[in-house]
């Protein structure tokens, strides 16, 4: 069998699913030029190895299940108290802890979105209502947040998929009308490690209602590790607590996690190859005919296609046969399918991916 006709047709549901494409097409892992999860493209931080090499032997007792250590580094490193923050197994499993904790009922999600907030709403059974953002405004809120008589609401910043921020006073504004109204916020910030400035949680002690979600895995560059934590209310942070499955951040992740929060130099230096590698990026798709990309302000771009006889998944296919991998966004609730989204990558992979872009576009 070729490899065009082992491509899978189906656009999954995430990016990143590399060991399901690497299988399909007969490939080795590494053979793959995965745009389509968005991970720093520096790599972990050095001083991982080492970190994991300590934390080893004690892979013989069961982990701390209330990750301690991590937790008192995090809330140096965010500065808050160790009260309000929550560890969890990459920032996926908190979702799923805040749907069925909060008991909400009714959710707004603020799309296009990251689909797990509604698998994990479905999963506890809450309905679910959409606010769709304008492509006019960046797929950012154009509207004052609704919540449609909600009492959960699920909102990214940056955005996702499109990367661009929200302008703080609006943010502020949300999640003050929203707390006030007793509505719970849950705010995605799984990217603004990026852009750590405009974090809502400086802003945490006013809102008792807001929840801050944040991973390690694409800015840390260990989505393999699963690590991530919610910054929320001691109040709150206890309601999940409470249902939370014991044991589900491993030792070697909370061995990584603060080896990570230790490394100011490497944060510096990855917010500084990102941003370089973005604008590199944005400027060679802009280039490519029919090729829209929107400003962002992390590590990927979405990116509108213009050409009537191309879709994201067409695309997609045909850059799968050079082996570079794309995410075709068609399946995010508010786009189509003209869209898709890219990571940035490092200088090479982002010529590669711009070669191999322009072959098929002319
Ligand atoms: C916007 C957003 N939030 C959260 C997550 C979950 O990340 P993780 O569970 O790896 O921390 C993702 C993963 O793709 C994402 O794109």
């Amino acid at each position: 069998m070729s490899m065009s006709n082992s491509i899978p047709e189906k656009t999954p549901p995430h990016g990143g699913d590399v060991y399901h494409l690497a299988r399909t097409l007969g490939l080795e892992l590494r053979e793959l030029l995965d745009f389509s999860a968005n991970i720093n493209p520096l790599g972990f931080p050095p001083g991982i190895p080492e970190a994991i090499r300590e934390a080893l032997p004690e892979i013989v007792h069961y982990p701390d299940r209330r990750c301690l250590e991590l937790t008192r580094d995090l809330a140096a490193y965010h500065g808050l108290s160790p009260g309000e923050i929550l560890v969890g197994n990459g920032s996926t499993e908190l979702i799923y802890l805040a749907a069925r904790a909060l008991k909400p009922k009714k959710a707004v999600i603020v799309a296009p979105a990251f689909s797990e907030y509604e698998h994990a709403l479905q999963a506890a059974g809450v309905p679910v209502d959409f606010q769709i953002t304008a492509e006019s405004q960046n797929f950012t809120l154009d509207a004052p947040l609704d919540p449609k008589g909600a009492d959960l609401v699920f909102l990214a910043q940056p955005a996702s998929p499109s990367g661009a921020l929200l302008a703080p006073d609006l943010l502020l504004e949300a999640a003050a009308r929203l707390d006030d109204a007793g509505v719970f916020l849950l705010l995605d910030e799984a990217f603004v490690d990026f852009v750590e400035e405009a974090s809502l949680k400086t802003s945490l002690a006013h809102f008792p209602h807001l929840l801050i979600l944040r991973s390690f895995t694409k800015f840390f560059a260990i989505p393999g590790m699963r690590l991530g934590c919610l910054l929320a209310a001691p109040e709150v942070i206890r309601r999940l607590a409470a249902v939370q499955e014991p044991w589900s951040v491993n030792t070697l992740a909370q061995a990584m996690g603060r080896a990570c929060l230790k490394d100011v130099d490497y944060m510096a230096r990855s917010r500084e190859l990102v941003r370089e590698e973005r604008e590199y990026l944005f400027q060679g798709l802009a280039a490519l005919p029919g090729l829209q990309p929107f400003p962002s302000t992390v590590n990927y771009l979405l990116v509108k296609l213009n050409r009537p006889e191309f879709t994201a998944h067409s695309l997609q296919r045909a850059l799968l046969a050079q082996k570079v991998v794309i995410r075709d966004a068609s399946n995010f609730r508010g786009l189509d399918a003209r869209f898709f989204r890219v990571a940035v990558r490092s200088r090479g992979e982002n010529r590669r991916l711009l070669e191999a872009m322009g072959h098929v576009l002319r």
